[in-house]
């Protein structure tokens, strides 16, 4: 149904993912069908959501009547916050792989970057007494044990900032694939976008219609979903407002866009550099291309170039990386 981007893994997550945060017991099985059914592949779950039994049971209705196989479907859980101690991990990670009915996740997150203690209430706001100090260096370390155990193909953070992920990837051996944060067009969060793009970790947005639930109230921004230039756009494209902040957001970048459109005017002949500073991005777009089928790879002739102020075996590894973003 929709596109997927490469993790700095080489795994692949699909775009557009089911959020199943206050999906109604009762209900969430059956809206976990009708998304498979619909073309939806990624499911975004967390312990704290405390509906993944539900969520398992369509997942596996599915896979079980042959609509989709596992390996199919993308699903991401996440570690709540009472369970950072390392003693913790591993026994959550297994809980949520037992409620879910699965061998093992694509993603799993540590849902935010501050944790409370294990017997504490599971969001004691205010309560100053219930926050742990353990360190959440030492929750990744227990992350990267689930991926050696294959209980996750991946690993990654939720509403972590910049200076928080650079820790862990100063600290760590297996780098984070993934930070999940809100981001729509009231809060679009460039700063941490680039900053995570230079490091190779894709963004997940949530919440990327705004928060409804907040609407009219003083000091939140109305969504843009009640914008009325948007509501205007999607008048003129015969669009929902959802549709349209929902396009906005999934546009690939500036230079896969204007490679894409290079293609479908005709273009086969692409002149790149490793100085041009651009390469990974075209090599994506190149990517994409190929797999839609809108080209082969012997339809389009690249051409690069190496810099003189490189030493020799650089150029030789940006190359290999260019070669890779178009494998
Ligand atoms: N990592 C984290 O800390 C974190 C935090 C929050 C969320 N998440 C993830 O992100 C997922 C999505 O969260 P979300 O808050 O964006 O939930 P959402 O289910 O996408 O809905 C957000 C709001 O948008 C409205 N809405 C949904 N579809 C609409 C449409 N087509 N047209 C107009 N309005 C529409 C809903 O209104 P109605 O209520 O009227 O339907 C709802 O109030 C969650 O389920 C969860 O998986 C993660």
């Amino acid at each position: 149904m929709s596109r997927s981007l490469k993790l700095n893994n080489g795994n692949e997550i699909p775009i557009v993912g089911l959020g199943t945060y206050k999906s109604k017991p009762g209900e969430v099985a059956q809206a976990v069908k009708d998304a498979i059914d619909a073309g939806y592949r990624h499911f975004d779950c967390a312990w704290f959501y405390g509906n993944e039994n539900e969520v398992g049971l369509g997942l596996n209705a599915k896979i079980d009547d042959g609509t989709v196989k596992r390996e199919d479907i993308f699903v991401t859980s996440k570690l709540w916050n009472n369970f950072h101690e390392k003693k913790c991990v591993l026994p959550k990670i297994k809980e949520t792989l037992a409620a879910l009915k699965l061998d093992y996740l694509d993603l799993y997150l540590i849902h935010w970057p501050f944790g409370f203690k294990e017997n504490a209430p599971l969001w004691p706001v205010g309560e100053v007494d219930s926050y742990s100090d353990v360190d959440y260096l030492e929750t990744w370390q227990a992350m990267e044990e689930c991926v050696k155990q294959n209980l996750t193909k991946s690993i990654g953070v939720s509403n972590f900032n910049a200076a928080q992920i650079e820790r862990i990837l100063e600290n760590c051996t297996i780098k984070p694939a993934v930070n999940q944060v809100e981001v729509n067009p009231n809060l679009n969060q460039k700063k941490l976008i680039d900053f995570c793009k230079k490091h190779d970790i894709v963004i997940t947005g949530y919440c990327p219609l705004g928060r409804s639930e907040f609407a009219g109230t003083p000091g939140f921004p109305d969504p843009t979903i009640f914008d009325p230039k948007v509501k205007e756009i999607g008048e003129k494209y015969r669009k929902t407002p959802a549709q349209v902040v929902l396009n906005y957001l999934g546009q690939p970048g500036e230079v896969e866009t204007a490679i894409l459109n290079a293609i479908e005017a005709g273009y086969r002949h692409f002149d790149c550099a490793w100085f041009y500073g651009n390469e990974k991005e075209i090599g994506n777009a190149f990517n994409e291309a190929i797999t839609k089928k809108l080209i082969k790879r012997e339809d389009i002739f690249i051409t690069s170039k190496v810099y003189i102020t490189v030493k020799f075996f650089l150029q030789l590894l940006f190359i290999k990386d260019f070669v890779a973003a178009l494998e």
